[in-house]
């Protein structure tokens, strides 16, 4: 099967602070990707901006640099790189003060295309007096899109502001808030699974499901970001976005269209049934080890930050009252798995006992590594000798289904949706702040408590408080 490439119509792209980290890692890899892929026409733009006082080769060495060392496995000609590199501009400039802006402004008076993408890929800090300066010099047309990275606040007080500045100057429909969860392959199928399927629906509540388990677990710890880290912590770092955003759309109900507003709508509604969460349902942990301590990697002898984090929730609404949400995320554990598990109630009968008497079906839904969902079911042992029953994975992994050794990356798909103009994978400020909303009473509570982080061994699983949590409930985390 050949994934089918539509061409997005030729747009310019501005990319603040493109010598940044993200703009070296993500952005400029996707648009070649894309590019390559024949998605970008060539007649487009590419604008980066920086601070930095590049020449234009300076830039375009940066941009092939970037390409090799995170991009190493794309396979180009000499003629792409060079087609590519044919589209980008570079202008230095300082986001801070009026100083450059002429130039920005002139390069769209010579020409310029209808659709106009401004990507802040830049602090926080600066995002203010970057989205005054592009209306003051009047840079921002009907047909004009902004993009907002990571950290979008960091509690409800700042995204509402965020969210002010933003739509200040923006209309709603021009604002893409990038959570790159959303942009994962397996993301779209999940919402595919449930809503292009018969199968799944009439089983996907309370009467058929036990509970539902979400982990992202990565080996990796701070990496390098430990100023960063130590400010926001796993829980506003990854439960207040990518987590919150899976539990979503595993509990959403059926939205009307497939359409931007009303799939946000009810994801909305989604984080608003959220139930306050006990402290007792929380854990907390920090990881130790003999690469060292997070506590050394952030440089903060005292820090009280979580680099894990364990979750009891609940959805209160008729279809998920009294059905547990266990979400699990944390740094330097033993795999790099993200996956959705969905536990159905136990057989109200058993005639198989072979299969024990509490067996229950499963649904794993994994995200990343080997996109793909796996379905648990009893089946008989195959071959004579009677009537055995196994538990079998009926497993199915989106590259073999689709013969794609590779899937696209988050960025390169969220980036050809803001051409589009295509919201359905970004996040609504309303979400945005529910979310928060959510998160900070859990932070305060913890706060308040002066509870430390529970110790933790790299490489592990994890604190065992958070096994606990699940056993006594009488259950049990997937392995990572
Ligand atoms: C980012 C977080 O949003 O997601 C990082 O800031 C984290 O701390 C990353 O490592 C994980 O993303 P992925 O796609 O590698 O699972």
């Amino acid at each position: 099967m050949v994934s089918k490439t539509i061409p997005v119509k030729s747009f310019d792209l501005v990319i603040f602070g493109a010598t940044g980290d993200l703009s070296k890692r993500k952005i400029i890899p996707a648009l070649f990707r894309r590019f390559i892929a024949g998605q970008v026409p060539p007649t487009s733009r590419i604008i980066g901006v920086s601070r930095r006082d590049l020449s234009q080769s300076d830039f375009n060495i940066l941009v092939r640099n970037s390409i090799s060392e995170f991009a190493p496995n794309i396979i180009f000609t000499e003629n792409q790189i060079n087609g590519f590199c044919k589209m980008l501009n570079f202008i230095s400039m300082d986001l801070g003060s009026d100083k450059g802006w002429d130039g920005l402004t002139e390069f769209f008076i010579k020409n310029s295309q209808e659709i106009r993408t401004f990507y802040l890929s830049i602090s926080p800090a600066l995002i203010e007096s970057c989205t005054q300066r592009l209306n003051s010099f009047k840079l921002i047309t009907p047909q004009t899109r902004v993009v907002v990275e990571k950290p979008l606040g960091t509690d409800l007080a700042s995204a509402t502001m965020l969210n002010k500045i933003l739509c200040s100057v923006f209309k709603e429909k021009q604002i893409f808030r990038i959570d790159h969860y959303l942009g994962k392959e397996t993301v779209q199928n999940l919402m595919a699974l449930r809503f292009a399927n018969v199968l799944l629906e009439p089983l996907w509540n309370n009467n058929y499901v036990d509970h539902v388990q979400i982990t992202v677990a990565e080996t990796g710890d701070v990496n390098g970001r430990g100023e960063y880290y130590d400010e926001v912590g796993a829980m506003r770092d990854m439960v207040q976005n990518h987590l919150m955003q899976l539990l979503c759309l595993i509990a959403m109900e059926p939205p009307a269209h497939f359409d931007a507003d009303d799939i946000r709508n009810e994801k909305l509604k989604v984080i608003r049934s959220l139930l306050p969460v006990n402290i007792k349902d929380t854990v907390r942990g920090q990881y130790q080890g003999a690469n060292g301590s997070f506590r050394d990697h952030v440089n903060n002898p005292e820090s009280n930050t979580d680099s894990f984090v364990a979750i009891k929730a609940h959805v209160s609404n008729w279809r998920w009252a009294g059905v547990p949400f266990y979400l699990r995320t944390g740094k330097a554990l033993s795999r790099k798995v993200s996956e959705i598990v969905v536990e159905f109630k136990p057989l109200p009968h058993t005639i198989f006992p072979d299969l024990g008497k509490n067996y229950q079906n499963k649904l794993v839904i994994r995200l990343q590594p080997e996109e793909g969902m796996t379905l648990h079911i009893g089946v008989k042992e195959p071959g004579p000798g009677g009537m055995r029953l196994i538990n079998a994975p009926l497993d199915m992994t989106f590259a073999q289904l689709t013969g794609q050794i590779e899937s696209i990356d988050a960025y390169e798909r969220l980036i050809m949706d803001t051409c589009r103009g295509d919201q359905t994978l970004f996040m609504r400020g309303d979400e945005l702040e529910a979310a928060w909303a959510w998160v900070d009473d859990i932070i305060a509570d913890w706060d308040e408590s002066k509870e430390e982080p529970l110790e933790y061994t790299s490489g592990g699983p994890g604190p065992l408080e958070a096994t606990k949590m699940m056993s006594r409930d009488g259950r049990s985390w997937e392995k990572i």
